[in-house]
């Protein structure tokens, strides 16, 4: 936990939800964690949901009263045209949406998304004054030959020349490790530690200031039972949920831990 950036939680629902589910699990989170529906309260962590992108606007309505922040999963490239398919930022914008995730090991791994085309998405983030939740980490492969750290770094590298550009003062990263998504398989704690420090220090030297205001988050089968290890690391500002956010009760929960 550390004095600078602003610890945040966030849910990255993937494809999973309903229109339904998107209902009562607000509902339920109404009645977890009261204080984040209460627009008087300042809460001392920052909250937030990436649903599915046809969820994009219910959840705004269901959020309109909440102190939690609403954000998408992935972007286009382009700012608009003939692009079958793609969102774009000014489209996530005009919905309200404060936050997009890019980068996540599913898109670089199943979509083909590269370190070029992430700093492309990034880029069009900014215009539109959306924050930019990049996700890096190493395969199993990598951290048993020793690479976890040059490995990951070099997926920063990429924000060095675009963000040096637009000078963008407001970034999130998120250190996946693939091996840890999605498995029930954490890392742990201090491994954790040791590359979100990694990932400060390569701030400090690369986009002076950023360290002292971007959060670093884990993510990867973070739930209850574990959270409190790493929400205790001084590099770790929060943590990106996938399995543990569905479920209103564990990710109040999360955010509960994180409070404390
Ligand atoms: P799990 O929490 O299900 O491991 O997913 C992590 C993740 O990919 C969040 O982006």
């Amino acid at each position: 936990m550390t004095t600078g950036p602003t610890p945040l939680i966030a849910a990255n629902w993937k494809s999973n939800q309903y229109w339904e589910g998107c209902v009562e699990f607000i509902n339920e989170l109404k009645e977890l964690l009261p204080e984040q529906f209460d627009l008087g309260h300042e809460p001392p962590v920052d909250v937030l949901i990436c649903p599915p992108f046809p969820y994009i606007p219910l959840m705004g309505m269901l959020l309109e009263e909440a102190t939690i922040y609403l954000g998408a999963q992935d972007v286009s490239r382009f700012d608009g045209g003939a692009y079958t398919g793609d969102v774009s930022a000014a489209m996530l914008a005009d919905l309200e949406c404060d936050y997009c995730i890019v980068g996540h090991s599913e898109r670089r791994n199943v979509f083909s998304d590269t370190d070029e085309l992430i700093a492309q998405k990034i880029l069009q983030l900014i215009e539109q004054e959306l924050v930019p939740i990049l996700c890096v980490g190493e395969s199993l492969e990598t951290r048993d030959t020793g690479q976890a750290v040059d490995f990951t770094l070099g997926q920063l590298s990429a924000l060095k020349t675009e963000l040096g550009r637009c000078e963008a003062d407001r970034l999130v990263i998120a250190y996946e490790p693939l091996w840890a998504i999605g498995t029930g398989r954490n890392a742990e704690p201090a491994d954790a530690q040791e590359m979100c420090a990694a990932i400060r220090d390569w701030l400090r030297d690369n986009l002076r200031g950023y360290e002292k205001t971007v959060p670093i988050l884990y993510g990867g089968s973070v739930k209850p039972e574990n959270a409190a290890a790493y929400f205790c690391q001084t590099d770790i500002d929060g943590a990106l949920v996938g399995g543990a956010s569905l479920k209103a009760n564990l990710f109040a929960q999360l955010v509960r831990l994180y409070k404390v």
